[in-house]
């Protein structure tokens, strides 16, 4: 399994980090299978697979609940996993409480906040207390309501400065990576070059040190349609329909169960069960 100082010296050697999301035994089987660097069980499970319309309403609990079927389909590969809205915000104890039990109940390699300001304290304070933490910025989904849409962050020079900056505080405060989600690719590029810990972009261009995609956007998998960022690797939405509707075609028409798919009994049990 790849760790923290694999991905340091794959920032260096500037070979590129692949991190892809997964929420559950199969996909996180498929992400190791094909050579992911890391899995994201991220907070898009509210979205992807369980049909909110935000990340907001995942809890604590969700996520635990997934990164343990994640665990179990991908044993070999970084785990990665998303503090929820709100449970890194109230206290400190509060923080470190659902911390605590991200990594305890769920074995999480690494925990991801989102923003700076405030959450700088509670990256240096989880990674004190034994946290790896990979920090996230940009488009931080999690404020959506504050930033006022999904809208790429950091176009205008002052912001693009602060977003910076901010990334900066983020290696000083003790982030083992730092998540940068649609930034313009000039932005992304400068904050890959001045961090010496990796940078794994999502709409962010091709100059971070990594790239991260949602499964179900890389594969068309129950999504509707994809941000301009992602390509779609696969489009298994079509053979998923299609097989689903020939069953239950299948069925409807009695074609479906055939003889080989049948048990049946031996004559004499036969005739011993109707005499
Ligand atoms: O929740 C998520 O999938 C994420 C990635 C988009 C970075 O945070
Ligand atoms: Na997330």
């Amino acid at each position: 399994m790849k760790t923290k100082l694999d991905f340091l010296r794959m920032k260096q050697n500037n070979e590129p980090i692949v991190m892809l999301t997964a929420y559950d035994y199969p996909s996180a089987k498929y992400a190791e299978e094909a050579g992911v660097d890391m899995i994201l069980v991220g907070d898009s499970l509210g979205m992807v697979v369980l049909g909110y319309d935000s990340t907001i309403p995942v809890t604590v609990d969700d996520m635990i609940h997934h990164t343990k079927a994640v665990k179990r389909g991908a044993a070999d590969t970084f785990i990665v996993t998303d503090m929820p809205f709100m449970s890194y915000h109230v206290s400190k104890e509060d923080t470190m409480k659902s911390a605590a039990r991200i990594m305890q109940e769920s074995g999480a390699h690494a925990l991801k906040v989102e923003g700076a300001k405030d959450v700088l304290y509670t990256i240096s304070e989880l990674t004190q207390a034994g946290i790896p933490v990979v920090a996230h910025l940009g488009l931080t989904p999690q404020s959506v309501g504050v930033l006022g849409g999904y809208k790429v962050q950091g176009k205008e020079a002052k912001e693009a400065k602060q977003l910076i900056q901010d990334a900066i505080k983020c290696e000083q405060a003790g982030a083992i990576a730092v998540v940068l989600e649609c930034v313009p690719k000039q932005v992304a590029k400068q904050v890959a070059e001045r961090l010496s810990i990796p940078t794994i972009g999502i709409g962010a261009g091709a100059d971070t040190d990594g790239q991260v995609l949602v499964y179900h956007d890389v594969l068309t998998y129950g999504v509707e349609r994809v941000p301009k960022f992602v390509q779609s690797f696969a489009k298994i939405n079509e053979p998923i329909l299609q097989g689903l509707s020939q069953y239950v075609s299948e069925v409807k028409k009695r074609e479906f169960p055939k003889e080989a798919h049948t048990f049946s009994m031996k004559e004499e049990q036969l005739t011993a069960l109707y005499g």
